[in-house]
């Protein structure tokens, strides 16, 4: 990792050429499952990529391995095509493709015989000896785990393990091990054949740039590690929402479910990042040691703690957030249809070491989501409100350091500050760094660094056993506590919905708020912003807080003092006159709530959800502030209001 620090470009250099990134010795890469999915969709384009950015060594070839009959040939057709399809690259070069697909070899075979490793022997010597290699080899394994163990006891059989020239190395996919007992077992078995050094647990996150820059952001800044312990901050939040559901992979999802797909992996990673000690040095073994040591201090939860700090949910019907119809969890394909598999999850941490002592740690992750965002949240402790008594400001919000991962990636700082004019007046405002302004680097697979660091020996991206296993220990009695009890409610959020309503119960009953963070094409949605000029709607971006009604609940009762107004991003809502006769419905887009406000009147009507709804709040002084500031949007409130209530507001 340490060749990817301190990269600044300059005009004309590439960011590998300014990061000082070499190609790594000669090698072959040797593929196992070439005709999978993995190695069109990602190993192909991340070569590719780094053929592009000239990080592949001279002497270098792949050689495909799988069951189906192909020869090289049609190998090579085959990646040709699909790269074309695949490719990240905004330009696609269509002579570093000809040249790389030039550099593809192809042996069929299947894994259990014993003929087929001959062949690849055979083939890698006569590769090694026309390429010179030095017996530089690659092992990627892009099949399941299952067969690890069967590949690397036929390449022992083969005599790879005699081979004193050059350096062997093993790259392997997840799932490693469906739960604790079978990660020890897989990697017992893999430990078996290869010493921990040669073995490259990959986690794809890890080759993400903004989650990489984690570790470089906290320890190159002075200004923040200071602060970055239970003194000043509060609480950490950890979203990974998706809106795709599970994609025609049912019968894999329906063994996993979201704990073990996406948060005992992915997101314990980005968890060790985010709350792991400064390690000595950037070498791999003191950064990975820091995450092991961060990962041994969760605390394990008790099985009478589950259902206080973990919340599991699964997608009923619904609607992407284009509009277009879902089908339930259950009704997918490959899937038990009383399958209790959780879709979505969000849990409470803590990590008993001195440092983050009573931190809670949130983490939510789900599929079928309003939206497709990862974020990390670092919510800081409040300021004392009572210096500001006396004044215009009723209330402080926290401030809040916020990781956008992707798709939208960048950092992003939220503070307050003084809205310009004659009186003390506050305003949430943000500071923002977003990695499409300030680098030119193009969007990768995120494989690509992580076999080019593969190749070049550096391990610090991947995963260790003992990382692994921690990982596990964490998630075992999760795994074993909803085992034991199926879930009751299950299907619990609508596709395209915030989630469960449980999950905003689980920070709510601690009185914090999961941080939803808006982006542009939200807002889009709504009519009422389309006049909002951009101003506005990055205030309304951070001012927007976000509420979740079950059908039936009412939200907004007659007679009451309003003190908010209402934006439906999801759902359906009744507008019900005093003698509970239903005057109106309202739908995704909608607003209400404004004309208590703008009147300053007692609320004139009920509206009581039909369904589950997921809607924004706009608190009242944030309401009357932007009709203040923003002319455009006082003008779209008043006509809504002219038309539907008849009413003369005040201008
Ligand atoms: C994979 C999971 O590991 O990560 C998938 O198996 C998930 O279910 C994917 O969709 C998410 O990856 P990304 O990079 O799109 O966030």
């Amino acid at each position: 990792m340490s060749t990817q620090l301190i990269v600044s470009p300059s005009q004309g250099q590439s960011q590998s050429e300014a990061a000082g990134a070499r190609p790594s010795s000669g090698c072959l890469m040797v593929i196992f499952g070439a005709s999978g999915d993995l190695t069109k969709r990602l190993l192909m384009p991340a070569l590719y990529n780094l053929a592009c950015d000239q990080l592949l060594p001279t002497s270098f070839a792949v050689i495909g391995i799988a069951r189906d009959a192909w020869t090289t040939a049609e190998f090579r057709e085959r990646m040709a095509r699909d790269l074309k399809q695949f490719s990240t690259r905004k330009q696609f070069d269509q002579a570093v493709c000809d040249a790389f697909v030039q550099r593809l070899h192809y042996t069929p075979g299947s894994f259990d015989d014993p003929q087929a490793f001959a062949r690849l022997a055979q083939l890698t010597e006569q590769l090694d000896a026309e390429l010179g290699t030095d017996g530089n080899l690659l092992f990627y394994m892009a099949t399941p785990p299952v067969v690890f163990g069967l590949i690397s006891s036929r390449l022992v059989e083969a005599g790879f393990q005699k081979r004193t020239r050059g350096w062997q190395r093993v790259i392997v996919e997840k799932p490693f091990g469906h739960d604790l007992a079978s990660a020890i077992e897989l990697n017992r078995e893999i430990l078996k054949h290869w010493r921990e050094e040669q073995i490259y647990r990959i986690d794809h996150y890890l080759g993400k740039e903004t989650v990489q820059n984690i570790l470089a952001f906290r320890f190159s800044n002075g200004i923040f590690e200071p602060l970055w312990n239970k003194h000043f901050v509060d609480h950490i939040q950890f979203t990974v929402a998706e809106s795709v559901g599970v994609e025609g992979r049912g019968s894999y999802y329906e063994r996993s479910g979201v704990l073990r797909d996406m948060i005992q992996n992915h997101m314990f990673q980005m968890l060790a990042y985010v709350c792991m000690e400064p390690p000595s040095s950037f070498q791999p073994n003191a950064i990975r040691d820091g995450k092991a040591r961060l990962l041994e201090a969760i605390r394990v939860m008790k099985p009478e703690e589950i259902d206080q700090y973990t919340v599991r949910g699964q997608y009923g019907p619904g609607r992407k957030p284009d509009g277009s119809p879902v089908t339930a969890y259950r009704a997918e394909a490959d899937v038990n249809p009383q399958s209790a598999t959780e879709t979505f999850a969000a849990l409470k941490l803590f990590i008993d070491n001195w440092r983050w002592e009573g931190v809670p740690i949130y983490l939510r992750s789900g599929k079928s989501l309003w939206k497709r965002g990862t974020e990390i949240v670092v919510e800081f402790k409040k300021a004392p409100e009572v210096i500001f008594r006396g004044t215009a400001v009723d209330h402080l919000d926290t401030n809040r350091l916020i990781f956008h991962i992707q798709p939208d990636q960048g950092i992003e700082l939220r503070f307050h500050t003084k809205v310009p004019g004659p009186t003390l007046q506050l305003q949430p405002v943000n500071m923002r760094f977003s990695y499409g302004e300030a680098f030119r680097a193009g969007r990768g697979t995120g494989y690509e660094v992580l076999i080019y660091n593969c190749m070049i020996g550096d391990a610090t991206l991947f995963s260790r056993t003992d990382l692994v296993e921690t990982a596990w220990r964490i998630a075992q009695p999760i795994m074993d506590g909803w085992a034991a009890k199926q879930p009751e409610d299950f299907p619990n959020y609508a596709a395209g919905s915030w989630g469960p309503l449980k999950s905003c119960e689980l920070i709510e009953n601690d009185g914090r708020k999961w941080t939803e963070i808006i982006n542009r094409e939200v807002l889009a949605k709504v009519p009422l912003f389309h006049t909002c000029d951009p101003v506005l709607l990055n205030v309304l971006v951070m001012l927007l807080k976000p509420v979740t009604f079950s059908a039936g609940d009412v939200i907004i009762r007659r007679g009451e003092t309003g003190q908010e107004m209402y934006v439906l991003c999801r759902g359906e809502v009744e507008v019900l006159d005093a003698q509970d006769k239903r005057i109106a419905t309202l739908k995704d887009g909608d607003f209400f709530g404004e004309i208590g406000l703008l009147l300053a009147q007692p609320r004139t009507a009920t509206i009581r959800a039909v369904t589950s709804c997921d809607l924004f709040i706009l608190e009242k002084a944030s309401f009357a502030k932007a009709l203040e500031d923003h002319p455009q949007f006082a003008q779209a409130i008043t006509e809504t209001a002219h038309k539907r209530y008849q009413v003369q507001t005040p201008s």
